[in-house]
């Protein structure tokens, strides 16, 4: 398929479902090859037939990305398909149940789970994957949140550093011409995200939005698609909030 993407090749993480398979589709419409990578293989072989009946093309890969070994045998089985990655989409995250709760009585096991899949995992593979970024003179996505402005909780701590370490990749990648940014959404209705949420919530949530409308995975999709394109190109070590402009930063369910 002929788009703004033909001939580019895009990897997005976490992408077995929600956002992921959002940027999946967004993508595969502009005419990217996709490199789709989750734990859930049933989710993922859903998103490659899905991308096939929109005129795309993917490649499907199950990997923990909080273990360390799985990132390396992934990357390297990437840049043995791939000389080339024009984006890296670091989209998979935990978000729900005790991340999201709160951060005492968690233990030093939790916290190191918890960090490894949602601030360390994207950067060992952004690293691991940097001789084709490099190749493509590329883009990291970090996936962030608005829970990061104001974390109250483990979730929003570690999308907290996850932003942290989006200005330190901006540096030190952008020695190889490679650009850093960060996505924060706000509550963007995903299947995973209507499971968490009760229904009051996303009405009240909305209501302390400037914009009068749930968020959708199309809008976070589409700013994806923005940063990677032409039209994208000097924006560089910045998180960008895509939240309607909501008012309470750190909320509690
Ligand atoms: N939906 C929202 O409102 C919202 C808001 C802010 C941030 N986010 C972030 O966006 C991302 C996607 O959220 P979503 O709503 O689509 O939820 P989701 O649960 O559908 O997507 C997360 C994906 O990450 C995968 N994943 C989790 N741990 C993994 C691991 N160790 N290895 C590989 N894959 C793993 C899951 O299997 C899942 O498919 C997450 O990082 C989330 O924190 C979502």
């Amino acid at each position: 398929m002929m788009g703004r993407f033909s001939g580019k090749t895009v990897l997005i993480t976490g992408s077995a479902g929600g956002l992921g398979r959002a940027y999946a589709l967004a993508f595969a419409r502009e005419g990217a090859h996709l490199v789709l990578a989750d734990l859930k293989l049933d989710g993922l072989d859903e998103t490659k037939a899905l991308v096939e009946l929109a005129g795309g093309t993917a490649s499907i890969h199950q990997v923990d990305l909080g273990v360390e070994a799985e990132i390396h045998a992934f990357a390297t089985a990437v840049l043995g398909l791939h000389d080339r990655l024009d984006v890296l989409i670091n989209n998979a995250g935990l978000h729900a149940g005790e991340i999201a709760r709160g951060f005492f009585g968690l233990g030093m096991a939790k916290w190191q789970h918890f960090f490894a899949v949602n601030t360390i995992g994207p950067m060992l593979l952004a690293e691991a994957v940097r001789p084709a970024l490099k190749a493509a003179r590329g883009l990291i996505i970090n996936k962030s949140s608005m829970a990061s402005y104001t974390p109250a909780t483990a979730y929003g701590i570690t999308k907290a550093s996850l932003n942290v370490f989006t200005h330190a990749m901006a540096t030190q990648f952008g020695a190889d011409q490679i650009r850093c940014v960060g996505i924060a959404p706000g509550l963007m209705q995903t299947e995973a995200a209507r499971a968490g949420v009760a229904d009051e919530t996303w009405e009240r949530l909305k209501g302390l939005q400037s914009v009068q409308r749930q968020g959708t995975a199309e809008d976070i999709a589409n700013l994806g698609v923005f940063l990677a394109s032409d039209e994208g190109s000097f924006v560089n070590n910045q998180t960008i909030l895509c939240d309607g402009n909501n008012q309470m930063r750190g909320f509690r369910f």
